[in-house]
């Protein structure tokens, strides 16, 4: 399968599928890498490791919606099958989103559809939660909020800072994004209204109940 990845900075999840790629657990080529900033930590990576990519920026356009037809046009001419948004910080129009129905998946720092937006491990220490995690999800019109692939959980620690709480959950995000990639690639996705479902799974019991101590 062609995967398209779209990036805005330091490109760690994209890190985390060129790994899966070079390592032959995941069986896909990144065709194309779309960054809307120059001079990004994800394109070094992209150089390093041979990947096709393109700068497109918005402000080189005259709206919002040439910029993304531009990004559109690229994608389609490079056979992008499934679109990953990988900390790419731009909401997409719903023109865009309807150009790649349920092809588009995103990685969010948290467990939606809790603390959806910007700086989701600071909402999830502001609010005292106790546990918090990521999440890839399929791109709807609704941000930050279609049917999700899969979820990981992650503890919040009394003395979290929104550094040490976004590394713990970072951890989880670059082994659960080429895992849904992986089960999309493999045709093991069905999706059911907002359910969906993984043939063959392993679903088990989380490994993190801090809470629980003699119950
Ligand atoms: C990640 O925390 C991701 O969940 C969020 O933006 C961040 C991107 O990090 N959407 P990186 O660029 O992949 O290192």
């Amino acid at each position: 399968m062609n995967l398209g990845v779209l990036v805005s900075g330091r490109g760690s999840n994209l890190q985390a599928l060129i790994d899966a790629v070079e390592s032959g657990k995941l069986k896909a080529r990144i065709s194309l890498v779309i960054s809307d900033r120059d001079g990004v930590l994800a394109i070094d990576r992209c150089r390093r490791h041979g990947i096709n990519y393109r700068v497109i920026k918005r402000k080189d356009f005259e709206s919002k919606s040439y910029f993304e037809r531009a990004m559109a046009e690229s994608l389609k001419e490079s056979g992008v099958e499934l679109l990953i948004l990988a900390g790419f910080m731009r909401v997409l129009s719903e023109e865009f989103i309807r150009a790649f129905p349920m092809r588009i998946i995103n990685i969010h720092p948290s467990l939606i559809p809790a603390f959806q937006g910007l700086r989701a491990q600071k909402q999830a220490i502001d609010y005292g939660a106790k546990l918090t995690g990521c999440t890839v999800h399929f791109v709807t019109e609704e941000l930050d909020n279609g049917p999700v692939i899969v979820q990981a959980c992650v503890p919040v620690l009394p003395k979290d800072t929104e550094e040490s709480l976004s590394e713990r959950i970072l951890a989880y995000e670059h082994r659960i994004l080429p895992q849904a990639v992986k089960w999309i690639c493999e045709g093991r996705i069905r999706i059911e209204g907002r359910n969906v479902v993984v043939e063959s799974a392993k679903y088990g019991t989380l490994p993190v109940n801090p809470a629980l101590e003699d119950f």
